[in-house]
């Protein structure tokens, strides 16, 4: 049986992906928020016979982190799935720009994937799959304007996730990001494309598939690709960086 650790298993996505892979036959260890255990996620956990289990979580918090690392010491964990976010909260007017929220979406949808693929590790080491997964969003891909401040950081958790495959490539982790699509959900006011069923099924479909050479790639849900970072790699004569 393979493993699963979720974030934000209590969201609309989250909560999609757990029943998916229960549904799957995957053992799922669901993190989340305590204020995001909703009943329905606590009935399944209870009906599921130990085969999801909750852990409370909040991905910005390094000793919340090390006590489930504690915890799951010791298990494998094939596929861990980066899905908690922060999603827009108001617009960046420039001139007007609200750095305590900026701050508080980088904590969550930046700085938190990495402390997630940094304690985790050695879990997703011991597995067969080896897999860091982290839903970031395509609007950090479009050269468009607007949601300056959630934009910078799905823009930034997906260059997060290519070093986390530069990093651990060669230990055999395929890191990867993907885009849920435009899903379905209470924070766009339910005028999204997918529901959060469809999103994650078609987000295990990918993650199944992928293979090893598919590290720091970026998937849209159907599993083509984006680019995160330019293939261009020759170096010029006035600097590296
Ligand atoms: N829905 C879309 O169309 C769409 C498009 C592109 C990307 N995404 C991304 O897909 C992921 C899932 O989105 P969703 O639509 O399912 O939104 P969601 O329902 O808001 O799910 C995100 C979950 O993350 C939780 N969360 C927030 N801060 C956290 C923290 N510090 N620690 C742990 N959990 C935390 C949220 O809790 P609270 O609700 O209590 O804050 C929520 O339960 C997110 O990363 C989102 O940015 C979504």
């Amino acid at each position: 049986m393979h493993n699963v650790l979720l974030t934000g298993a209590g969201g609309h996505v989250g909560f999609a992906l757990t029943k998916k892979y229960h549904a799957e036959g995957w053992r799922v260890f669901a993190t989340c928020l305590p204020k995001d255990r909703s009943t329905e996620l606590e009935a399944l956990a209870e009906q599921s016979k130990d085969q999801i289990r909750l852990f409370d979580m909040d991905v910005t918090d390094a000793e919340d982190i090390s006590r489930v690392a504690d915890s799951l010491k010791g298990q494998s964990i094939d596929v861990l799935f980066n899905v908690a976010g922060l999603t827009v909260h108001g617009d960046i007017e420039f001139g007007k720009t609200d750095y305590a929220m900026w701050n508080k979406h980088f904590a969550i949808n930046t700085v938190g994937p990495m402390r997630i693929c940094e304690a985790f590790a050695p879990h997703v080491l011991r597995s067969v799959r080896k897999i860091m997964m982290t839903i970031s969003s395509r609007i950090g891909a479009n050269p468009s304007y607007g949601f300056v401040g959630y934009r910078a950081t799905k823009s930034a958790v997906s260059q997060v996730m290519f070093q986390v495959h530069l990093a651990l490539r060669d230990q055999g982790v395929v890191a990867c990001a993907c885009h849920p699509g435009w899903v379905n959900t209470t924070n766009n006011g339910n005028k999204g494309a997918l529901t959060p069923d469809q999103s994650a099924a078609m987000l295990f479909d990918v993650v199944d598939g992928l293979q090893p050479g598919d590290g720091g790639k970026f998937f849209e849900p159907d599993g083509s690709t984006l680019s995160i970072v330019t293939q261009q790699f020759d170096q010029k004569p006035y600097g590296m960086t």
